[in-house]
């Protein structure tokens, strides 16, 4: 994980570098650190903390004059977060710095050969071990900086985005790029590097997104020169037009980036199926899946993979995809297939799922697929992101930026492009009736304004939230399409309270967690009308003859559980296949205020990072 920036032009670096940083912070924040080449000196700075921490002890401790700089923001993997082992590292001699993204496997080893070289080392890090390998390279094979990258990462087994520079060559920037993500913007007479594009959207509009086992060597007010890592072969840079505003990736007036995206949901919501979704016509348009159909329709079965939020999308696609369109699926975690030897076919199709499009299991995962034969499709919300370049085809969430590492709109845009291509399946396969099909065309269509109306009662769940806030375990039930939500309300929970919270399908309590159940615990039930609304008010009832304390999502109008809950929070009517897109709305808002009401990191929650791009 982690967030790296570079700058070399003519601009003064550090403000550019610093507010790169604050940018990336999401994909990790436990130290922070920058280094500045003022034309003599580097000037070095760093510490266990934030971004913020970092600004002070630059304000106190450094200059912060040069027009080339590079900054880290970390997420530890080697060493424990502090002073010394934040980003950057120098080398021995002092000429070389760098900062690192990923992880070097066989650190170890190199290492060892290192120190018996003479070489000192003084952090735990494994990208310590890299700065040292490429002066060592330098040193012995009598290369430049450029070519000592190339050798040294020939020897590394492991995953890296790296940006370095030598002292001796003020001109030139030498980043290299394997299975972390590695962004090259083009400016007039400069150039920025970042972990993505948020750090230089306001000064460029043209990015060069770096593959796998490429490297670069960026030369001021001149060009970049791309190499394959394994070859030395010369790459064609390919410039892309970034998408990105400057808006998109701001607070826009609320306190967190998570409410702002909670917010944003009935807008990304319609962006998502925008163009895709005509109900006028009785029409599903998916540019990706249009080429492909045939693969789904005569398809064994679809086995959906992810991690975290985004499994639990899969977990609600199973049930629409096996309902509508009466395809099997399964659904499993990214890092348990990828590692358990399943059986894959050519006649399979794989459906991965990722708002970052880098997350490393779900990519090892697709890549697993990929060599058995089965076609994988892709639903990332990050344009160009690794996933979405490695899958055979797929659609995008068009969710816009995420920014709090806690998913929220990712989810339901998810959900929406997930539900459209079980409808579209469905309407191909003719598993569903002409009447029916259009019903959910329409009723997808009106889920926005559903969604701006769940969103009303944001004040009501704050003052349920002030109520619990102190509570030390949730349970969350659910039923059929529900379950899923319940598991996603306990994980958002979970990730920015920090209070224990499971999700269950409410028909498993008496099979255990029954036992937890007393005055002191919460349950949040969500007993919206469907198949199931009677088997969930009888799960209602025993917890209540337990003292259980109930707070219920109902559907507009109900009457039985308002009366045995103890707090009630409404949401519209929808087809119980949609009910999804709207019963996750009051969670992510209790959640939110709760961990606000505690004071917690609602944006940076504790050893999390937006974009796991570690196994
Ligand atoms: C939870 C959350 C994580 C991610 C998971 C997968 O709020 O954000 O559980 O869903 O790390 O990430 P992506 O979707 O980027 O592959």
């Amino acid at each position: 994980m982690c967030g790296i920036v570079g700058y070399i032009g003519h601009r003064e670096a550090y403000p550019v570098v610093l507010k790169g940083l604050q940018r990336l912070e999401y994909r990790g924040y436990d130290s922070a650190g920058v280094a500045i080449f003022d034309g003599n000196e580097i000037n070095l700075c760093k510490t266990k903390g934030k971004v913020a921490d970092l600004a002070l002890k630059v304000k106190n401790e450094i200059s912060t004059h040069g027009t080339l700089a590079i900054g880290h923001t970390r997420w530890a993997t080697h060493g424990i977060p502090n002073d010394i082992n934040s980003h950057p590292h120098f080398s021995n001699s002092g000429n070389l710095v760098i900062i690192h993204n990923g992880i070097i496997e066989n650190y170890g080893t190199l290492k060892k050969e290192l120190i018996k070289r003479g070489y000192i080392f003084t952090s735990d890090t494994d990208t310590e071990v890299l700065v040292n390998l490429i002066e060592d390279v330098m040193k012995n094979e009598k290369v430049k900086l450029g070519k000592a990258v190339q050798i040294a990462l020939n020897q590394v087994v492991g995953a890296y985005a790296i940006v370095v520079f030598d002292k001796n060559k003020p001109n030139e920037l030498v980043v290299a790029k394997l299975g972390s993500p590695l962004a090259i913007g083009i400016g007039e007479d400069e150039f920025f590097v970042a972990s993505d594009a948020s750090p230089f959207i306001e000064f460029t509009n043209n990015a060069i997104y770096l593959e796998d086992e490429e490297m670069a060597v960026i030369r001021r007010n001149k060009e970049v020169k791309i190499r394959k890592i394994k070859d030395d072969s010369l790459v064609e840079p390919y410039i892309q037009e970034l998408q990105l505003n400057l808006e998109q990736i701001e607070k826009g007036g609320f306190d967190h980036f998570m409410l702002k995206e909670i917010y944003e949901q009935p807008s990304v919501i319609k962006d998502t199926y925008r163009g895709r979704l005509l109900a006028d016509q009785g029409l599903i348009k998916l540019g990706g899946l249009e080429d492909h159909i045939q693969k789904f329709v005569n398809a064994d079965r679809i086995i959906i993979i992810g991690c975290g939020t985004s499994w639990h999308a899969g977990l609600v696609a199973e049930y629409i995809f096996e309902d509508l369109a009466r395809i099997p699926v399964e659904v499993e975690y990214a890092s348990e297939f990828r590692y358990r030897n399943p059986i894959i076919t050519e006649k399979d199709v794989v459906i991965a799922i990722s708002q970052s499009g880098e997350t490393a299991d779900t990519l090892a995962a697709i890549k697993l697929a990929k060599s058995k034969g089965a076609f994988v499709y892709g639903v990332c919300n990050v344009v160009g992101s690794t996933i979405s370049r490695e899958t055979h085809s797929g659609s995008y969430t068009h969710a816009g930026p995420e920014i709090g590492v806690a998913s929220t709109k990712a989810f339901t845009t998810q959900i929406t492009v997930l539900t459209l291509i079980a409808l579209k399946l469905a309407s191909v396969k003719g598993t569903i009736s002409y009447r029916d099909y259009n019903i959910y065309l329409q009723e997808l269509e009106l889920i926005p304004e559903k969604v701006e109306k769940a969103l009303l009662s944001n004040e009501h769940i704050k003052t349920v939230g002030e109520v619990f806030k102190n509570a030390r375990n949730f349970l969350y039930l659910g039923r059929g399409y529900n379950f899923p939500v319940a598991l996603e309300g306990a994980l958002k929970l979970k990730e920015i309270s920090y209070i224990h919270a499971e999700g269950y399908p409410a028909a498993e309590m008496k099979h255990g967690p029954i036992a937890l159940i007393d005055e002191e615990m919460p349950v949040v039930v969500i007993a919206v009308n469907s198949n199931h609304y009677d088997k969930v008010v009888s799960n209602i009832q025993e917890i209540k003859s337990r003292k259980g304390v109930i707070i219920a999502i109902v559907s507009e109008g109900d009457t039985t559980v308002k009366e045995m809950a103890d707090y009630v929070i409404e949401v519209p009517n929808t087809p119980e296949s949609l009910t999804p897109l709207i019963t996750t709305i009051p969670l992510q808002l209790l959640s939110y205020h709760i961990a606000v009401m505690l004071n917690r990191n609602v944006d940076q929650p504790r050893n999390l990072a937006k974009s796991v791009t570690v196994e």
